[in-house]
């Protein structure tokens, strides 16, 4: 299982905490991990501000992991390249955001790369990142025979 981080989201824990949480990248990270293990699964985490970084992720994934969660932050209502890539590999990705994106400005309400996910999780802080790891584990037990 991969978990990508996009851009703006190394500095969680004091970003905006009122809106994103006070709970650190490496936090949630450890938290990701913690709980993949005790699925038995292995959870990797990166972060990247660009967005050719984010696709080169995607894109090495295909080869190292069975789903991905990601949170492409700015990206997600800006990137047609990241969708693209989240198709062309055709991992089952889960979108996850901190934040409830549809009560915010109106620029966040459109998720570019959404469509090309299974799912998205939304508005629940951190939580949101532990129930979209939650969901691509069921996801990918539920295609094994
Ligand atoms: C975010 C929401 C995005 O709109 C924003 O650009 C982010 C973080 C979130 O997790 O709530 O950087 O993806």
């Amino acid at each position: 299982m991969l978990v990508i981080h996009g851009p703006n989201l190394n500095l969680l824990g004091s970003r905006e905490p009122s809106i994103y949480g006070s709970a650190t990248r490496a936090e949630i990270d450890l938290e990701l991990v913690r709980r993949g293990a005790a699925a038995g699964a292995q959870v990797d985490c990166e972060q990247h501000n660009g967005e050719g970084a984010i696709i080169d992720a995607i894109q090495r994934a295909a080869v190292q992991h069975h789903a991905i969660v990601i949170n492409a932050a700015g990206y997600t209502h800006t990137s047609i390249a990241i969708r693209d890539a989240i198709a062309a590999v055709g991992l089952p990705t889960v979108e996850v955001h901190l934040s409830n994106v549809h009560a915010r400005e109106s620029f966040r309400h459109t998720s570019i790369t959404a469509a090309v996910c299974i799912g998205q999780i939304c508005g629940f802080g951190a939580q949101s990142y532990y129930l979209g790891l939650d969901a691509a584990l069921a996801h990918v037990k539920g295609l094994r025979p």
